[in-house]
């Protein structure tokens, strides 16, 4: 666990100390779960966007994209559930005055038990050596059943009394289980209440006739509500799909992690619009789709699993997460849901307007099935970013630290460095950074010794750094250095362009997706 925390923390200052996240209004010493980021991360954020954007609206000729208002009619929220249904049971410890979500205590309990598990596999592993088979393990050894059966007892015990909204037998649980604040240590818990996550603000200049309005939870109802406009104007025929990129609005409880619970954050989101009864072959096959978008990426299969949820939602037939392993562990990362026709159908109720496809195959209207992909962009950033920060021991024993970030989405593509600051270098630096310009994002580096300007980059996770030397005026060549393997191989200047887009290009990655 501290190894875990430590890890993090060291992610959240590399991120600000390399211009990539910066803690919002720092100085004024920050605002809680809210970030900025800065000129890095922007650039890292854009190229995540764009790489999900066209794997959805360019490579599927079925799918389009929109951007809907943040502030929408207040009856969606209702329609949608939001108002009556959004809500987090919140617990407060009466001696350290914090406060959690009450099912994040008992998550928090179950994770332990599963360090516990982990731990025997570990120790077990070790004595079994080659020959030791985890699952043979997790399935014979006594003490390991005991802890796997403790843990559905107490995961089915919260679905249950939440499910059935029974709070009081969530403090229970909490008081059963010997849950102590984790801050403080105390066990002096008040009771469990639910706690709305919508910002509502006002709308309107006089407080007689205002009217709330609520900063959108979730991108998808700007889809639902648009369902027909784009249906209609865009004459798609179903199956098709609606992509959408946004902010989103939460008043988390508790927020921490950095930027994977955040009060202010972005979601890209696409409803797929199926026929009535196909919904979950197409949602196995988005399953398997968005798995390979995360796949090709390379940021390792073994960092991904799925989560299959066994309680559904009520209006959902299937949902599963993929996971993502953070610093702080496996976590949701994404969410596929087949949640039939329930977002369409209580707009169509709540808006009185028909909400309704006429399918010229079998000649009749229907309400189409759903199935969504929603991904946090902030958590991808995160999951980005943390795999790819590392601490490598080099060959003559120093170190370095470098970010190893798919080259397709490193915010600099390449550095240009003049070895020094005269003899006409720094001219023909800016000359072949004029010339690369248009096709790619070059930072001109002439500051520092090269070795320095090398580890800068780096640790900004630059895939390539350019050095123009005095042999470069002789012979218009340059030295080129990758950041992974650290190799470097002389480039004539008129070849540069085609060997970084080779090796940048979100066309590539793009490609492979097909
Ligand atoms: N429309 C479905 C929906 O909003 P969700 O599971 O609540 O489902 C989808 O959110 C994704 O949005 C999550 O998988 C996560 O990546 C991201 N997300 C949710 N809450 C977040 C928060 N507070 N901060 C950052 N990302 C969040």
């Amino acid at each position: 666990m501290a190894q875990q925390e430590d890890q993090l923390k060291y992610v959240i200052s590399h991120a600000k100390e390399y211009g990539y996240i910066f803690p919002s209004s720092d100085i004024y010493d920050g605002l809680s779960a809210t970030y900025d980021y800065g000129q890095n991360g922007v650039l890292l954020k854009n190229n995540i966007k764009e790489y999900w954007w066209k794997s959805m609206i360019q490579l599927h000729e079925n799918i389009v994209g929109i951007d809907a208002a943040i502030f929408m009619h207040p009856t969606t929220w209702k329609a949608s559930g939001h108002i009556d249904a959004f809500n987090d049971p919140m617990i407060d410890n009466k001696d350290s005055k914090k406060r959690y979500r009450a099912d994040v205590l008992v998550e928090d309990h179950i994770a332990k038990i599963e360090a516990k598990i982990e731990k025997e596999i570990t120790k077990a592993a070790k004595r079994f050596g080659d020959e030791f088979d985890a699952e043979m393990f997790k399935k014979t050894n006594p003490r390991v059943q005991r802890y796997l059966i403790e843990i559905n007892e107490i995961s089915s015990r919260l679905a249950k009394s939440l499910t059935d909204n029974d709070l009081a037998d969530v403090k229970l649980l909490i008081e059963e289980l010997g849950i102590a604040d984790p801050v403080s240590g105390s066990k002096n818990w008040t009771d469990v209440r639910q706690f709305n996550l919508m910002f509502g603000t006002q709308l309107g200049s006089v407080a007689e006739q205002s009217q709330t309005l609520y900063l959108r939870p979730e991108t998808a109802q700007g889809i639902f509500v648009n369902f027909l406009n784009v249906q209609r104007t865009g004459r798609m025929k179903v199956p098709f799909g609606i992509a959408q990129i946004g902010k989103a609005f939460r008043n988390e409880i508790v927020a921490r992690q950095f930027i994977f619970r955040m009060r202010e954050f972005e979601q890209m989101e696409m409803q797929f619009f199926v026929t009535p009864g196909t919904e979950l072959e197409a949602y196995e096959a988005w399953k398997q789709k968005r798995m390979q978008w995360h796949l090709n990426l390379g940021l390792g299969e073994a960092n991904y699993r799925f989560h299959n949820h066994e309680k559904l939602a009520h209006y959902a037939n299937a949902a599963a997460d993929i996971e993502f392993n953070f610093p702080f562990g496996f976590k949701e990362l994404e969410g596929i849901h087949s949640r039939t026709d329930f977002d369409l159908r209580q707009h169509e109720q709540h808006s009185g307007k028909k909400l309704q496809y006429f399918d010229p195959e079998q000649q009749k209207n229907y309400i189409p099935y759903v199935i969504e992909t929603s991904i946090g962009l902030d958590r991808m950033f995160l999951a980005v970013f943390s795999s790819a920060l590392k601490n490598e021991e080099l060959e003559d024993g120093s170190e370095r630290v470098v970010l190893k970030i798919p080259a397709a989405l490193a915010p600099i593509k390449a550095a240009i460095l003049p070895l020094i600051k005269k003899d006409g270098l720094p001219e023909l630096a800016h000359q072949i950074l004029n010339d690369l310009k248009f096709d790619f994002n070059i930072e001109f580096d002439e500051k520092d010794s090269i070795g320095k300007r090398y580890r800068r980059h780096d640790a900004i996770g630059t895939p390539f750094c350019i050095t123009i030397d005095h042999d470069s005026l002789e012979n218009q060549t340059v030295t080129v250095r990758d950041r992974d393997s650290m190799s470097q191989e002389r480039i004539s200047i008129e070849n540069l362009r085609s060997y970084l887009s080779k090796r940048v290009s979100l066309n590539a990655l793009l490609k492979n997706l097909e």
